[in-house]
C-alpha cells in the first residue's frame, strides 16, 4: 500500500503513546473492583476508533462488561472483515515480582527487544495487539486505501471466559455478518520466523471442594484417625496422570484426533529450540507426556493442570490443624473434538468416583470453550500468508498454539465464518506474568503486516 511504511516510521512515537494511554488504565475484568476502569476503558477503546474513522461507534452493553462495536462500511458488494480483540487485561498479581507498576507503561530494552518493549499489563495480551488493529484502520481510511467493510467488535470479558460475548454473538448475527474474521491475540514463533496460528485449543476449567470432618481438628489429638482433606485431595490430584503422564480419567482421550506421522513429522519441522527453551525458564529438563515432542505437547495433546490449591494453615509460624476443606483450581486444555462440556463431566464423574468414603467433594465447572483449526487452504489464511511475505520477505509457518480463545469455535458455530490469527507477540513476552511486555518492533510490524492483509483479501476474495 502506498507511503505504509513512511506513515509508520512519521507516527511510531504517537502510536507507542497512544497504546501507552490505554495501558494506564487497569481494565482487569475478574476483579469487580475495577469495574469502573473496564468501562473506562471500553469508552476510550470507543473514541479510539472514532478517530479512526469507524462509524456508529458503540457501547454495547451486556449484563458483564460493554463489548464496543464499530464499523466502516464502504461498500455493500466488498468482503467484509471482522476484526476481534479484547480490552481487558489479567489480574496483576503477584505485584512484588513486578519490576515497575503493571499500569504504569514503561519502554525497556530486553535481549529480544533492543529497540525497546513496554512494559505493562496487556501490553501483549491484548491492547497492545489490538490497537494494531486500530492504527492499521487509521492508516488505510486516511489514505483512502481501505480495500473492503470493517467491523471491530473488541469485548471485555475474554479473560474470565467471554459468556455474554456469546449471547451478544448468539443474537447478532447479522449485524456481525462478515466474510472472515482476524484476530491478533496469539504469538509467532520469532522476530525472524513468522508464523500464523492455525490452532487453538479448548478449555474445561473447574474447581474442587474437599470436605472432610465438619470443622478444623487438632491435628494431634485426630490425626491419622480421620481424612485429612488435603491429604486426600493432593492423593486424589495425583492419581490423575499415570507414570507416562496420560491422564487417566476414562474416556478422556476418546475423541482425540490422532495427527499422522506426516503430520507431525511437519509440525516438527518448525524451528524449535529445545536448550533455549529450557535455560530461558531455567529448568533443567522439560516435562510431559511420553511419547510426544514439546511442541506436540504444548498444542495437539490435552493436558491438565492444578492452576491454584489451597486449605489449612498457610500463616507465618505452625499450627497443628487438620483442616475442614481443601480446594484446587484445575484446567483441562483440550484439543479439537473433544467437548468441552462433556470433559468436564468426565472428570466430576471420576473425581467423585475416586474420593473415599471418608470425604465428600463438590465438582464446580466455571467456563470453557472447545478448540479451534483452521485449514490452511483458505483465501483468508493465504492472504494473511502473503501479508507477511510482504513485511516479513518470508513465508510464513503455520502452527498450532496451546493457549484458547474459546469464543473462536463459536464464531464458526454462528456466524460461519473462519478465524484468522495473526499474533505478533512472543512467548517470552510473559503474557499473564509479572513483567508482561510487547516489543515495539512487533507492534510496528503489526500495524505494517495488518493494511497487507486488506489488501489480498479483498483481491482474492473477487
Ligand atoms: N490471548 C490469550 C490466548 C493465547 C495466547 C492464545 C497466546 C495463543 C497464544 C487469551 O487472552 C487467554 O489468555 N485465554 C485464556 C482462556 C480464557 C478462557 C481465560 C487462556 O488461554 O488461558
Ligand atoms: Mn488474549
Ligand atoms: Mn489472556
Amino acid at each position: 500500500m502506498n507511503n505504509l511504511s513512511e506513515y509508520i516510521t512519521n507516527n511510531k512515537n504517537k502510536f507507542v503513546n497512544e497504546l501507552i494511554e490505554l495501558l494506564k488504565i487497569p481494565s482487569i475484568s475478574a476483579d469487580s473492583a475495577y469495574k469502573n476502569d473496564v468501562l473506562k476503558t471500553a469508552e476510550a477503546v470507543k473514541a479510539r476508533l472514532e478517530e479512526a474513522g469507524c462509524d456508529c461507534v458503540e457501547l454495547c452493553k451486556t449484563d458483564g462488561h460493554p463489548i464496543v462495536y464499530g464499523e466502516k462500511i464502504i461498500d455493500a458488494k466488498l468482503p467484509t472483515v471482522l476484526v476481534y480483540g479484547h480490552y481487558d487485561v489479567q489480574p496483576a498479581d503477584p505485584i512484588d515480582l513486578w519490576t515497575s507498576p503493571p499500569f504504569e507503561p514503561v519502554i525497556k530494552q530486553t535481549d529480544l527487544h533492543p529497540e525497546g518493549a513496554i512494559f505493562a499489563r496487556g501490553a501483549c495480551d491484548d491492547k497492545g495487539q489490538m490497537y494494531m488493529h486500530v492504527k492499521a484502520l487509521e492508516f488505510m481510511t486516511s489514505t483512502n486505501q481501505l480495500p473492503c467493510n470493517v467491523k471491530f467488535m473488541i469485548e471485555g470479558e475474554e479473560e474470565v471466559g467471554s459468556v455474554n460475548l456469546a449471547t451478544f454473538v448468539k443474537n447478532n448475527h447479522e449485524k456481525l455478518k462478515n466474510d472472515v474474521i482476524l484476530i491478533s491475540d496469539t504469538g509467532m514463533i520469532a522476530k525472524d520466523v513468522p508464523s500464523i496460528t492455525t490452532g487453538l485449543r479448548g478449555l474445561s476449567y473447574v474447581e474442587v471442594e474437599v470436605t472432610g470432618p465438619n470443622r478444623d481438628l487438632h491435628s494431634g489429638l485426630y490425626g491419622g484417625a480421620v481424612a485429612n482433606p488435603i491429604n486426600i485431595l493432593t492423593k486424589m490430584i495425583a492419581s490423575l496422570h499415570d507414570e507416562n503422564n496420560h491422564i487417566t480419567i476414562p474416556d478422556f482421550y476418546d475423541n482425540v484426533e490422532d495427527l499422522s506421522q506426516d503430520e507431525r513429522k511437519q509440525m516438527a519441522k518448525a524451528p524449535f529450540d529445545l536448550e533455549r527453551y529450557k535455560s530461558a525458564l531455567k529448568i533443567q529438563d522439560v516435562y510431559g507426556e511420553s511419547g510426544y515432542t514439546t511442541n506436540e505437547r504444548n498444542s495437539i495433546r490435552p493436558t491438565l493442570d492444578v492452576n491454584g490449591i489451597w486449605g489449612g494453615y498457610t500463616g507465618e509460624g505452625a499450627k497443628t490443624v487438620i483442616a475442614s476443606k481443601a480446594y484446587a483450581k484445575i484446567s483441562m486444555r483440550l484439543v479439537p473434538n473433544q467437548d468441552w462440556k462433556e470433559i468436564t463431566k468426565l472428570f466430576q464423574t471420576h473425581f467423585e468416583n475416586i474420593a473415599p468414603k471418608a470425604v465428600t467433594v463438590k465438582v464446580t465447572p466455571h467456563h470453557g470453550g472447545q478448540g479451534y483449526v483452521t485449514p490452511i487452504d483458505s483465501i483468508g489464511y493465504q492472504a494473511a500468508s502473503k501479508a507477511y511475505e510482504d513485511t516479513f520477505g518470508k513465508t510464513p509457518i503455520p502452527q498450532r498454539s496451546g493457549g484458547s480463545i474459546p469464543i473462536v469455535s463459536l464464531f464458526e458455530q454462528e456466524l460461519q465464518s473462519k478465524t484468522i490469527l495473526m499474533g505478533f507477540g512472543l512467548d517470552s513476552d510473559a503474557i499473564h506474568s509479572p513483567n508482561e511486555h510487547f516489543g515495539i518492533w512487533n507492534y510496528l510490524k503489526g500495524i505494517e503486516t495488518i493494511p497487507m492483509f486488506y489488501k489480498h483479501f479483498a483481491a482474492m476474495h473477487n
